[in-house]
Protein backbone atom coordinates (compact mmCIF):
# COMPACT_ATOMS: atom_id res chain seq x y z
CA UNK A 1 0.00 0.00 0.00
CA UNK A 2 1.29 3.55 -0.32
CA UNK A 3 1.80 5.69 2.14
CA UNK A 4 3.65 8.82 0.51
CA UNK A 5 2.44 9.66 -3.00
CA UNK A 6 4.91 12.44 -3.32
CA UNK A 7 7.78 9.73 -2.96
CA UNK A 8 6.25 7.05 -4.43
CA UNK A 9 6.94 5.15 -0.95
CA UNK A 10 5.27 1.97 0.03
CA UNK A 11 4.42 0.33 3.87
CA UNK A 12 7.05 -2.28 2.75
CA UNK A 13 9.61 0.68 2.21
CA UNK A 14 8.86 2.70 5.53
CA UNK A 15 9.29 -1.03 7.13
CA UNK A 16 12.17 -1.99 5.60
CA UNK A 17 13.66 1.65 6.49
CA UNK A 18 13.03 0.38 10.17
CA UNK A 19 14.87 -3.08 9.81
CA UNK A 20 17.70 -0.28 9.19
CA UNK A 21 17.37 1.32 12.24
CA UNK A 22 15.47 4.44 11.27
CA UNK A 23 13.19 5.24 13.81
CA UNK A 24 11.60 8.83 12.80
CA UNK A 25 9.95 9.39 9.56
CA UNK A 26 12.11 12.33 7.95
CA UNK A 27 15.57 10.42 8.57
CA UNK A 28 13.59 7.32 7.23
CA UNK A 29 12.59 9.48 4.00
CA UNK A 30 15.80 10.40 3.36
CA UNK A 31 17.20 6.98 3.75
CA UNK A 32 15.47 6.04 0.86
CA UNK A 33 16.59 8.57 -1.51
CA UNK A 34 13.86 11.52 -1.02
CA UNK A 35 13.01 13.76 2.11
CA UNK A 36 9.09 14.63 2.72
CA UNK A 37 7.69 16.65 0.43
CA UNK A 38 3.93 17.83 1.04
CA UNK A 39 4.37 16.24 4.40
CA UNK A 40 0.71 14.47 4.72
CA UNK A 41 2.10 11.18 5.08
CA UNK A 42 4.37 11.36 8.37
CA UNK A 43 1.71 10.59 10.97
CA UNK A 44 1.24 7.43 9.08
CA UNK A 45 4.59 6.75 7.92
CA UNK A 46 5.85 7.28 12.03
CA UNK A 47 3.02 4.93 12.88
CA UNK A 48 4.68 2.46 10.59
CA UNK A 49 8.25 2.87 11.94
CA UNK A 50 6.82 2.74 15.42
CA UNK A 51 4.83 -0.55 15.02
CA UNK A 52 7.69 -1.90 13.12
CA UNK A 53 10.00 -1.43 16.41
CA UNK A 54 7.54 -2.85 19.04
CA UNK A 55 6.43 -5.84 16.62
CA UNK A 56 9.93 -6.50 14.92
CA UNK A 57 8.40 -9.73 13.15
CA UNK A 58 5.65 -8.34 11.29
CA UNK A 59 7.61 -5.33 10.07
CA UNK A 60 10.08 -8.01 8.64
CA UNK A 61 7.83 -10.30 7.13
CA UNK A 62 6.46 -6.44 5.65
CA UNK A 63 9.93 -5.45 4.26
CA UNK A 64 10.18 -9.03 2.78
CA UNK A 65 7.85 -8.70 0.50
CA UNK A 66 9.65 -5.63 -1.28
CA UNK A 67 12.73 -7.08 -1.35
S1 LIG B 1 2.59 12.28 0.54
FE1 LIG B 1 4.49 11.95 1.48
S2 LIG B 1 5.54 13.84 1.39
FE2 LIG B 1 3.65 14.15 0.33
Amino acid sequence: MYVCICNGYRDRDIAQAAQHGHRDAPTAYEALGCGPQCGQCLSYAQAILDKAHSEPRQALALAVQGA
